[in-house]
């Protein structure tokens, strides 16, 4: 029996990184999976791992920043499997060009032009529309249908360490990390009497394609290496908080951020 027999989760960014561990483990574990990204290649390979499990899942094209194709995500998704419980909100960007892999504005390689004082505006509002509005979209969206459907649920949301200290080049993802927290916070409060609980992670150094430039330059092994463990982690180990988070053992929690980040800033 699985942690998540009979569940529908719907999982965003879930076409690489975090999210497919997580729609991976969710699967293996009996949910029902709907893949949003706006990576379709990624999203269908997802869906693909996760049949080859013997699980169900299916991928729905979403920019998680446009409120219009939130609505249509959360609605395709329980009219195809009838119900949906739970929203895990990993969709997210380092910085505005991110999908689209351009080297040339990634703060990682190249911080000083992304200084506060020389990034257009419209690169940090983008940060702001995916990883701060896009998270509200999703969430609230998922919460409608939860209330709705009258059965409770839960949503998990992505904050970073980011969240907790400046980074050079990086201010808009910062901004938008610590307002996840916040959001958290305030969504977990209003929802809280319907039943629906709501949560966020904050890795620390992660191995996935967002860290591929900074793992480049060396950066993101030092600053694993600097933790008390001494290492930066797997998906997989983020996917296992996300996983606790959403299923009833953590029945009793919410409104937290759980920082899966190797003791960062413990010491
Ligand atoms: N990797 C790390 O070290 C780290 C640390 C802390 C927090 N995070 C956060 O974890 C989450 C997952 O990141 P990851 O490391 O797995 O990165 P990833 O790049 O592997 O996955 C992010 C996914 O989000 C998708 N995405 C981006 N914008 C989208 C949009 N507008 N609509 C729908 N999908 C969109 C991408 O296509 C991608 O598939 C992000 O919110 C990220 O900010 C990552």
């Amino acid at each position: 029996m699985g942690a998540l027999d009979g569940k529908v989760s719907i999982i965003t960014g879930g076409g690489s990184g975090m999210g497919r561990s997580t729609a991976l483990r969710f699967a293996a574990e009996g949910a029902a999976v709907a893949v949003a990204d706006v990576n379709d290649e990624g999203g269908r390979a997802t869906v693909a791992l996760v049949e080859d499990l013997g699980g169900r899942a299916s991928f729905i094209h979403t920019d998680t920043s446009d409120e219009a194709a939130v609505v249509s995500l959360v609605a395709e998704t329980a009219r195809a499997y009838g119900r949906v419980d739970s929203m895990v909100a990993a969709a997210g960007i380092s910085f505005a060009n991110y999908v689209e892999g351009d080297r040339e504005t990634d703060p990682f390689l190249n911080p000083a032009a992304a200084g506060i004082l020389t990034k257009p505006t419209e690169r940090w509002q983008r940060v702001l529309d995916v990883n701060l509005t896009g998270v509200m979209l999703c969430a609230r969206e998922a919460a409608r249908q939860m209330i709705a459907e009258e059965h409770g649920g839960t949503i998990v949301t992505f904050s970073s360490i980011a969240a907790y200290g400046p980074s050079p080049g990086i201010m808009d993802y910062c901004v938008s990390k610590v307002g996840v927290i916040m959001l958290t916070r305030c969504m977990a409060a209003e929802f809280g009497p319907h039943g629906i609980r709501v949560n966020s992670v904050a890795p620390g150094p992660i191995d996935t394609p967002m860290t591929q430039s900074l793992r480049e330059t060396g950066a993101l092994q030092a600053q694993g290496g600097a933790l008390p463990l001494g290492r930066m982690a797997k998906p997989e180990e983020v996917s296992n908080a996300v996983l606790f988070l959403t299923s009833d053992e953590s029945s009793y929690i919410t409104g937290k951020t759980l920082g899966v980040d190797g003791g960062t800033n413990t010491v």
